[in-house]
C-alpha cells in the first residue's frame, strides 16, 4: 500500500481558534496540515499568509505544513513562507514566469516543492522539471472556495500523472485537492493519488476523527 497521507485543509477550519483547530485535527490522525493561500489576484479571495504559518509553528504545530500558494508573482511569498516554516510549497505554473527557477528557489530553501494544475490545464509544465519535483498537486475543483463538488474528469488527469511519475522513477508525491470525502477518496486513489487534501469533508463533520478513520479505512481497501 502506498504510503497515503492525509492533508486537512485549515481553510474550513474555524479561524476564530485556529490554533486549536489544528492541534485538533493532528490529534484527529490527520499527518499534514494543508495551507490554503489566496491572494485576490490570481483567484477571487483572500485567507492567510506567512504570519500565520509562522504563528501555527509558534503553537506548536510540528506536523508537515503543505502551503498550497494561489498567489502571483510567487517568489515573494516562496521566501517568506520558507522562512515561516513551511514544508512544502506549491504553486501554479502561470503565477511565475520562470518556474524552473521558482521550483530551484523553494529547493534552496529547505522547502519540498510542486507545481499544481488547474482542472483545465495540461500537465505539459510539469514534464521539463520533473528532477526538480517533490509533489505534483491536481486541483480537482477550480482553486478559491472550499465546499465545491470533485470534477470527475479529475480522474483521467490523475492516471496521466501517475504514469508521468512512475515512468520516471522519480520520487513525487501525487496529491489532489478539491471535492474529496470519504465517498470518493477510495475512487481517487486507485486513479494514483497518494495524498489527499480535505477541508469541508473533515472541518465540516462533528467528529474529526471518525471522518479521517473511515477515509483510511477505505484506502486500505
Ligand atoms: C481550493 C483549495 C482547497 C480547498 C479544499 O482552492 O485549494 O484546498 O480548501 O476544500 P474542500 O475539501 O472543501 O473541497
Ligand atoms: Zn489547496
Amino acid at each position: 500500500m502506498p504510503d497515503y497521507k492525509i492533508a486537512p485543509s485549515i481553510l474550513s477550519a474555524n479561524f476564530a481558534r485556529l490554533g486549536e483547530e489544528v492541534d485538533n485535527v493532528l490529534a484527529a490522525g490527520a499527518d499534514w496540515v494543508h495551507f490554503d493561500v489566496m491572494d485576490n489576484h490570481y483567484v477571487p479571495n483572500l485567507t492567510i499568509g506567512p504570519m500565520v504559518c509562522k504563528a501555527l509553528r509558534n503553537h506548536g504545530v510540528t506536523a508537515p505544513i503543505d502551503v498550497h500558494l494561489m498567489v502571483e508573482p510567487v517568489d515573494d511569498m516562496i521566501r517568506m513562507f520558507a522562512d515561516a516554516g513551511a514544508s512544502y510549497i506549491t504553486f501554479h505554473p502561470e503565477a511565475s514566469k520562470h518556474v524552473d527557477r521558482s521550483l530551484q528557489l523553494i529547493q534552496s530553501l529547505g522547502c519540498k516543492a510542486g507545481l499544481v494544475f488547474n482542472p483545465a490545464s495540461s500537465l505539459d509544465a510539469a514534464k521539463y522539471v520533473l528532477d526538480k519535483l517533490d509533489m505534483i498537486l491536481l486541483m480537482s475543483v477550480n482553486p478559491g472556495f472550499g465546499g465545491q463538488k470533485f470534477i470527475p474528469t479529475t480522474l483521467g488527469k490523475l492516471k496521466e500523472a501517475r504514469k508521468l511519475i512512475d515512468d520516471s522513477g522519480l520520487d513525487i508525491r501525487l496529491e489532489i485537492d478539491g471535492g474529496v470525502t470519504k465517498d470518493n477518496i477510495r475512487e481517487i486513489a486507485q486513479a494514483g493519488a497518494d495524498s489527499f487534501v480535505a477541508g469541508s469533508a473533515i472541518f465540516n463533520a462533528d467528529d474529526y476523527a471518525e471522518v479521517i478513520k473511515v477515509m483510511r479505512s477505505e484506502l486500505a481497501q
